[in-house]
């Protein structure tokens, strides 16, 4: 554990490194009680004068320290918790240390650890510094040579980062490996591997020639659920040097699969490794959202080989630097992969859903933080998917190729590099000569922009008034906010729903203007007026979501009605339906709360039905539009959040459109029964089989209830399995107990598939949901150590579930509280995970805030918790 109240760490103090690692070396002697590790750094003291060189260390001894291969005395070093110290070298040394481990003993899965029986590493932010002392910061890039022992039985294969250089047996049954990694790296990129695995091997062929070896690792009984990962593997090695140029460079790429991960995947140099959720898939075993994530994941670590590795961050405040850029470019592949309105969709949807509400708490924070008291709590929504939406603001204010351009000069530039987001937005001004000054605001000011728009037809003069007003709430150690430069792309329709010429006041002539512009929006208040404009238009705002902002227009039902039939923009058609859904979802929760009976809104049914009888459109887009928008996000529009209300308010509408339109529902359900395949439009159609039968069900009636039991029995895939679960989760009775009980028999030991039926059971709004959640932390198959295992369960619970987790009586926070606490002991990060689920306490009504605000200084007031879940909890409190 680390001191008792633990210190913050400041943009503003950052420093260059004093000292060079040349080289190093480590040898790895393994065995999972006691791993000895030796280190043999190179070093060259970069400043003048007698800097000491600072090495960071983490729940380490010393076992021995030599300097040019004498012992160093011991009153020019200083040995503290976290530090050691070493005074008066020369300007060039080398220092040789040894420090010993227990792999098995590390619940916290950072540094060298062990899981089903195989050593792993985790080193991202700062794991390394729990394997050996070392310059564990990003900007000290070095060339790794690392030798591996091992016993030959248990530990048939020996990995590291790079490639191959030598193998050989040892007596007493060990064998050894040397990896060499000829592009130096930070510390937070080495990994190493060694256990008992299999591999699925295949090959690729560069744009350049250079054929590269791919393997997939993993534990025997997985080997036929590697192909799919392995096909996205190459899709997205093709696709970065067609779309962005970039090309792998070692000979050999590596992914490992392990069960006990904390995050989704780790892009260390040349092998990956991954939570084998985002590797292992088969149809019976993972449903198409599987594919999709796997696929995107796969893809995501493979770009951040340039976007990460060749070119990584200079501090970890500059995380969004790789990690915003990587997930923009995973998101430009599946898109590329799919159907691009979809994808905007869920990703917009996700960032909604769970970024807004991060920017508008205690723990929001800018794009590049200015201060942490533990890195590994801001690997957050917002350095990754705004920062994502910061990167697609870039590309939509240079254009397409001006971005091309500003990568290949940022990648050219910067190849072999730590640098900042500075560097990153200099070169797109560089390529492009953009000016992008007033832009760099989006990495520096927290909270969500509000734009509130409001239009003005004046048919005497022909022209339509868009006024644009921005503000920005108050976000922690931020009251001020500053204009932020916002792209907003739009168009007029008019009324016939055809897209009208924009020509602005002051626009020339010349050309004929177009029928889409991105407007500049840079003051707190600015109004664009546009000529020629007969009749009163409809405006489609923000449309692609051109920047991640809260827009407000005051349209009527019926403009959005009008903007789901007709606006040109698929996003902003589907947008137009989540408003509406939002006004009648919002009116009724106001029903609810005085006492009334909500009723179905009558324009509401009739745009659900013209939707589903859309044979013309994608069934991918259909099935968006008909999902109505999810509690979390009803809730941000809420002054005080009335969880009940927004769940009742949510399901009597999904039980009414279920009833009013059941005949509907069942014939497209029947029309897709059979749709089979693996591509994006055999994956629209099962979404919207699965959606039109939790219609069917929502009213809790027999007849759909049987359909759904057959759909479970007769399904051919694990799409299909969870489809009908689903839909009979929220109705208690033998039809969704026999079924659970069958998966639970069927899937007992495939913990992949066994996560999905404990999140199924911590997800559903049936009464006693709480109870059952409890019951199951004692099920045999549940465990504290296994961080998918607890996300299923506490985390779908705490984070998926409002009314359950809020209830009233304050059981659901006393469960996740005391589930906080026990895991801080085992696995801090995923601890403070489950922590955030309360730091919204203020968002509630008073009763619940006592309670949540309880629980928070509960875990804060907790002697010897970690760092981690202090920071979550202490800034939920401030
Ligand atoms: N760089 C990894 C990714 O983007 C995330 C690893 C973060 N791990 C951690 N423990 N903070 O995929
Ligand atoms: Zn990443």
């Amino acid at each position: 554990m680390k001191d008792a109240t633990p210190r913050a760490i400041r943009l503003e103090d950052y420093a260059p490194p004093q000292w060079r690692v040349d080289t190093v070396h480590l040898d790895f002697d393994l065995d999972p009680e006691r791993t000895r590790v030796r280190s043999r750094m190179e070093l060259t003291r970069l400043v003048d004068g007698s800097a000491p060189l600072v090495l960071n260390g983490q729940d380490l001894g010393l076992e021995g320290l030599q300097v040019d291969g004498r012992d160093w005395p011991e009153d020019r070093r200083s040995l503290e918790p976290e530090r050691l110290v070493l005074h008066d070298l020369p300007a060039t040394c080398v220092v040789e240390l040894e420090t010993v481990l227990e792999p098995r003993a590390n619940t916290a899965l950072e540094g060298l650890y062990v899981s089903g029986g195989n050593f792993c590493t985790q080193c991202e932010a700062e794991g390394f510094r729990r394997i050996t002392w070392f310059p564990d910061r990003p900007d000290v890039l070095t060339v790794y040579t690392v030798r591996l022992e091992a016993d030959r039985a248990t530990c048939p294969v020996l990995l590291s980062n790079g490639n191959p250089v030598e193998t050989g047996d040892l007596p007493g049954g060990r064998h050894y490996a040397v990896w060499h990694d000829p592009f130096p790296k930070p510390s937070y990129l080495f990994a190493l591997v060694a256990g008992d695995l299999v591999c699925q091997q295949d090959r690729f062929t560069t744009r350049s020639g250079r054929e590269v070896d791919l393997r997939i690792y993993v534990q025997r009984h997985n080997l036929d659920r590697c192909d799919h990962a392995m096909v996205s593997l190459k899709k997205a090695m093709r696709w970065d040097e067609e779309t962005f140029g970039r090309e792998y460079d070692l000979d050999i790429y590596m992914i490992v699969a392990v069960d006990d991960f904390n995050m989704g995947a780790m892009e260390n140099k040349g092998l990956n490794v991954f939570n084998s959720k985002y590797v292992l898939a088969r149809p019976e075993t993972a449903t198409d959202d599987d594919f999709v994530a796997i696929e995107g994941v796969i893809a995501h670590e493979y770009f951040h080989n340039w976007s990460g590795n060749r070119v990584t961050c200079r501090d970890w405040f500059q995380l969004s630097l790789k990690e915003g850029l990587t997930v923009f470019r995973d998101q430009e592949f599946t898109a590329d992969q799919s159907l691009r309105a979809v994808k905007r969709i869920h990703d917009v949807q996700h960032l909604r859903s769970l970024q807004f509400p991060e920017d508008a708490g205690p723990m929001a924070h800018p794009v590049r933080p200015r201060s942490y008291i533990e890195i590994n709590n801001f690997y957050t929504m917002t350095v990754y998917e705004k920062g994502a939406e910061v990167v697609r603001m870039i590309q939509t204010l240079v254009g397409r190729e001006g971005f091309r351009r500003g990568l290949d000069l940022y990648f050219q530039r910067h190849d072999g590099q730590a640098v900042t987001t500075e560097d990153f937005v200099r070169a797109m001004e560089d390529a492009t000569g953009r000016d992008l000054g007033p832009f760099r605001l989006w990495y520096e000011q927290a909270g969500t922009p509000r734009l509130e728009v409001d239009g003005h037809h004046d048919a005497a003069t022909a022209t339509y008034r868009l006024t644009v007003r921005q503000s920005c709430p108050p976000t922690p150690d931020q009251p001020e906010k500053r204009p932020m430069h916002i792209p907003l792309r739009m168009a007029l329709l008019d009324p016939s729903g055809r897209p009208l010429p924009l020509r602005l006041h002051g626009d020339g002539d010349g050309e004929a203007p177009p029928v889409e512009r991105v407007l500049d929006v840079t003051e707190a208040e600015q109004t664009f007026v546009f000529q020629g404009v007969e009749a009163p238009p409809v405006p489609s705002l923000l449309r692609g979501f051109s920047a991640p902002v809260k827009l407000q227009f005051p349209y009527t039902h019926e403009d959005l009605a009008f903007l789901m039939a007709h606006d040109g923009d698929d996003f902003n058609r589907w947008e137009a339906g989540q408003q509406l859904a939002v006004k009648v979802l919002l009116a009724q929760v106001r029903a609810l709360q005085a006492g009334e009976e909500p009723r179905l809104d009558p324009a509401l049914e009739a745009a659900f039905a013209r939707v589903l009888e859309d044979e013309a459109l994608d069934a991918a887009l259909v099935a968006e539009a008909l999902t109505l928008p999810g509690e979390g996000y009803l809730a941000e529009q809420m002054e005080v959040v009335d969880v009940d209300a927004i769940h009742r308010a949510r399901r009597f509408t999904r039980q009414a459109l279920g009833r009013a339109l059941a005949g509907r529902w069942r014939a497209r359900h029947d029309a897709l029964a059979d749709s089979r395949g693996g591509d994006a439009v055999a994956m629209g159609r099962r979404r919207l089989r699965d959606l039109c039968l939790a219609y069917l069900c929502a009213p809790g009636e027999k007849e759909a209830l049987a359909l759904a039991r057959s759909r479970y029995e007769q399904a051919q895939d694990m799409t299909g399995t969870m489809g009908a679960l689903r839909a009979l989760m929220d109705h208690p009775g033998p039809e969704r107990d026999e079924a659970l009980a069958d998966f639970e028999a069927r899937w007992r030991q495939d913990p992949l598939v066994l996560d999905k039926w404990f999140a199924l059971q911590a997800a559903s709004g049936a009464p006693g949901t709480r109870e059952r959640v409890e019951a199951l932390m004692a099920h045999p198959g549940f465990s504290l150590r296994n961080p998918n295992r607890v996300r299923a369960l506490l985390g779908t619970f705490a984070m998926g579930n409002p009314v359950h987790f809020h209830a009233a009586d304050g059981e659901g926070y006393r469960l996740v509280t005391e589930a906080i606490l026990e895991l801080d002991a085992l696995n801090p990060q995923v601890a403070a995970r489950l922590a955030t689920s309360l730091v919204r306490w203020r968002r509630f009504d008073a009763a619940r805030q006592e309670r949540m605000r309880a629980a928070l200084e509960r875990i804060v007031a907790r002697p010897g918790g970690s760092p981690d879940v202090y920071e979550v909890a202490s800034r939920a409190l401030a």
